[in-house]
């Protein structure tokens, strides 16, 4: 399966996309008293994830490689007066960032990539989250049916992507919150099933 092509995500951006609900995923919101320190939210899209935390007081970078959502994100900071740092940047390319993270978060990236690109976004994860830190991941599950939307993941794929110095603490069935307003989205009643998945870089 290839890489979902960026044009994809523009044509999304071109007006609001599916997955821009207005607010954090329902599992980091349940998730947020365990995640430490300074965060980085991988394909951070118009920044939900990031505000949230940023206003439960940490140090947030959000990245995604088109500057739409970014000056969105930036947008939503200023009006709600918080402080993030939103940048353009490729998750393809983590390793380039000047800074190391506690905890990183990701809603919605992973499961666009290809099996070779997500080694490469996998080893990048692990040169820019510290020893010990953690990741928090939500992706679409093998449980939803269909092929609309993302790729689906299994059990087996988190395992083999996170096989060498990670240690998965754990992999919980959760739904992803979708635009309810859209009709021709076909997935489960109740939102795609989907991952939510806390795994350690181990020190
Ligand atoms: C499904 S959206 C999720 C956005 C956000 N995390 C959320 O939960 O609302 C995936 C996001 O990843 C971004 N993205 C896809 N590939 C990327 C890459 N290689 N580097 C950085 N961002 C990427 C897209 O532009 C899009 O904003």
């Amino acid at each position: 399966m290839e890489t979902v092509p960026k044009a994809v995500f523009e044509s999304a951006y071109a007006g609001q996309a599916p997955w821009e609900i207005g607010r954090p995923q329902r599992a980091f919101v349940e998730a947020a008293a365990q995640v430490q320190g300074s965060i980085l939210d991988a394909g951070c899209g118009t920044g939900d994830i990031s505000l949230f935390f940023a206003e439960r007081g940490h140090k947030v970078t959000g990245i995604d490689y088109l500057a739409e959502p970014i000056a969105r994100a930036k947008r939503k900071a200023a009006e709600r007066g918080l402080s993030a740092n939103f940048l353009v940047v490729d998750a393809l390319a983590l390793a380039n960032l000047p800074e190391m993270f506690d905890s990183a978060v990701d809603s919605g990236l992973f499961h666009v990539f290809s099996d070779s690109d997500r080694s490469r976004y996998v080893a990048g994860l692990a040169s820019v989250i510290k020893p010990g830190g953690r990741l928090y991941l939500q992706c679409f599950s093998d449980a939803e049916p269909g092929t609309q939307g993302p790729r689906r993941i299994s059990r087996a794929e988190l395992a083999a992507a996170f096989a060498d110095g990670w240690t998965i603490e754990s992999i919980s069935p959760v739904r992803f919150e979708v635009r309810p307003d859209l009709q021709d989205l076909n997935f489960s009643e109740g939102g795609p099933h989907a991952w939510f998945v806390v795994v350690r870089r181990e020190a």
